[in-house]
């Protein structure tokens, strides 16, 4: 048996969490071969709750689950962890967009970014899930004193999967036909779906859809609209998608990259693609190693696509400066 990896989750009592830690504990985010310890990490009204979801972990009794430790105190919950998964905060109602939060949850990423640096172990990579969440990366990577900023990444995948299963189902092919999907920026309503490098099939996209007028409006308004359709239908925002948009993430940062492909992940821009150095922006990333990551270079972006990106980056620069004070 491999030694166990230490994986904390904040929010481990709310919705994603529930839908995310026994996918954790099951194998589907390490793999079939790689034991687990879990650090569970809520606020004091929620450890009730958390209690309870300890007691479901262990009624599944899961071969690989090694340890499981529930606390609200973050030097405790970050202790040895090789991964920090930041669920933990105030998620949007109806009629809000995803920056109406950063008042509230923001500062929450302040304290994490604290206690992951001073607790966890020197290769943490920490996943920031909690929206706005771009913003709340950079406000925690500015706060982890003396990790490097490639280790801190926010969540950008969950609109990748949709953007592929909006395409394949206008296509009429699988989900898996669809590679080379970039979600470029903000997970936000200015993110762009990039379907101009998409491929279906190993082609283009416009071979399989002439469609250009539906590609360029409808699919990527559904794509960026589709966390509000889904709390206007459900009444409380996604989270068996998004606990599964955070084991791909993990699973596709630490297993090689296909061939020619890439994924989806926001990381901090070392000036690439023009996006401003030191932004947490989503760009095409792969590894070789499942280590290290890299920006894909080289991908053509036409006119139309930069005018998408530059949106959505000056949102992010928005964010930014709104947050100046929390950028310690
Ligand atoms: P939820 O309200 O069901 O659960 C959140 C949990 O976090 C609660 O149990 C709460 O007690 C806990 N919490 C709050 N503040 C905390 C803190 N400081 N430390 C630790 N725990 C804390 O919400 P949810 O549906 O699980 O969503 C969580 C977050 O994820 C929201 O901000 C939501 O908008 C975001 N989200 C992001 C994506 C994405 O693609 N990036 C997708 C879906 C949801
Ligand atoms: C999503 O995209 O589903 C999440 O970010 C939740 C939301 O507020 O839309």
């Amino acid at each position: 048996m491999k030694d166990p990896i230490t994986v904390s989750v904040t929010g481990a009592a709310g919705q994603i969490g529930y839908a995310l830690l026994f996918r954790i504990a099951s194998g589907a985010m390490f793999g079939p071969e790689q034991p687990v310890n879990l650090r569970l990490i809520e606020i004091e009204p929620g450890m009730k709750a958390l209690a309870g979801v300890v007691m479901e972990l262990d009624d599944c009794a899961f071969p690989l689950l090694n340890s499981t430790v529930a606390t609200s105190d973050l030097a405790e919950g970050f202790k040895g962890a090789n991964w920090a998964l930041l669920v933990g905060s105030v998620p949007r109602g109806p009629g809000m967009e995803r920056n109406d939060l950063l008042g509230i949850n923001g500062k929450i990423f302040t304290g994490q970014g604290q206690a992951i640096a001073a607790n966890a172990a020197s290769d943490v990579r920490t996943l920031v899930v909690g929206n706005p969440c771009n913003t709340n990366c950079l406000i925690a990577m500015n706060a982890a004193k003396g990790v490097p900023n490639n280790q801190f990444f926010a969540m950008t995948r969950l609109d990748e999967n949709r953007a592929k299963s909006q395409l394949a189902q206008k296509a009429g092919v699988h989900q898996n036909a669809v590679t080379n999907l970039c979600i470029w920026g903000n997970h936000s309503a200015t993110q762009y779906p990039d379907y101009t490098n998409a491929k279906i099939n190993g082609a283009p996209v416009t071979d399989a859809i002439s469609d250009t007028e539906w590609l360029q409006g409808e699919f990527i308004k559904n794509v960026q609209q589709r966390g509000a359709a889904i709390i206007q239908a459900r009444g409380t925002s996604s989270a068996a998608s998004a606990a599964n948009g955070v084991v791909d993430t993990v699973r596709s940062l630490t297993t090689p990259t296909p061939d020619g492909d890439w994924t989806s992940v926001a990381v901090c821009s070392s000036g690439e693609y023009g996006i401003e150095a030191g932004l947490i922006a989503s760009m095409p990333i792969r590894t070789t190693d499942g280590k290290t990551w890299e920006v894909v270079e080289g991908v053509e972006v036409d006119a139309f696509s930069q005018g998408k990106i530059d949106a959505s980056v000056a949102e992010l620069q928005m964010e930014k400066v709104a947050v100046a004070d929390l950028l310690v």
